[in-house]
């Protein structure tokens, strides 16, 4: 089983994915936790970008996240597949629908999902859970727990990022299965909303 969970930026999903890869060792599940943007090579240069230490254009930082994702999933040890074929299942925090979000609100959203349409093909999430949450109160929780905030951290931003969501959940609504949970509750509540998720669709 391959598990997405998608949100801006302050939504919460990371603990999200955290609790649910508990839940589901304890029912005796072999989880594999991962995210983008990977600790691998690709995904270093890219948080070195994000982290404002060194300038990229929006189209190449769009690629770079697209090589980033086919690296996590093609990589000969610790890839996705290669997870996936010894048992696990797994979550990753963040997949190729954060790269047409987050990329979509700078370069054309058409191109962003079709510079990722290798992983797409290559692998598609069993389901893609976003936790939804409204910007302002992302925005609050990126206050209270951050000690730097990354470039896309912004009120402004968070709100085309989420908008970009749903313009391209809208788009891939017949080609992925996606299922909305409200991220503003508490993350207890928000655990037993994902974990209820996950029975519902049988994936458990
Ligand atoms: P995030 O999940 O917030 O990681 P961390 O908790 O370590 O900061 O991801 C880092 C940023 O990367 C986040 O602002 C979203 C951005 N991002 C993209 O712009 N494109 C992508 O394809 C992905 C996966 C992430």
């Amino acid at each position: 089983m391959f598990i997405a969970i998608e949100g801006i930026d302050g939504s919460g999903k990371s603990t999200q994915a955290k609790n649910i890869a508990k839940r589901l060792e304890a029912k005796g599940h072999k989880v594999y936790l991962t995210f983008e943007p990977t600790d691998m090579r690709i995904g270093k240069m890219i948080r070195s970008i994000l982290g404002g230490k060194e300038k990229a254009d929006e189209k190449v930082i769009a690629a770079l996240f697209a090589a980033d994702r086919l690296d996590h999933l093609l990589h000969e040890t610790e890839g996705i597949l290669k997870k996936l074929a010894e048992g696990y299942t797994v979550i990753t925090d963040r997949y190729y629908f954060s790269s047409y979000a987050y990329h979509g609100a700078h370069v054309d959203i058409d191109w962003v999902i079709d510079s990722n349409k290798m992983a797409a093909q290559t692998l598609k999430p069993d389901v893609n859970i976003f936790v939804d949450v409204s910007p302002e109160v992302a925005m609050k929780r990126i206050n209270a727990n951050r000690e730097s905030i990354e470039i896309y951290e912004t009120l402004d931003n968070l709100k085309v990022v989420q908008s970009k969501y749903f313009q391209a959940f809208e788009k891939l609504k017949n080609k992925e299965h996606i299922v909305f949970v409200n991220g503003d509750e508490t993350p207890e509540k928000v655990t037993e909303l994902l974990w209820e998720v996950l029975q519902n669709e049988n994936l458990i």
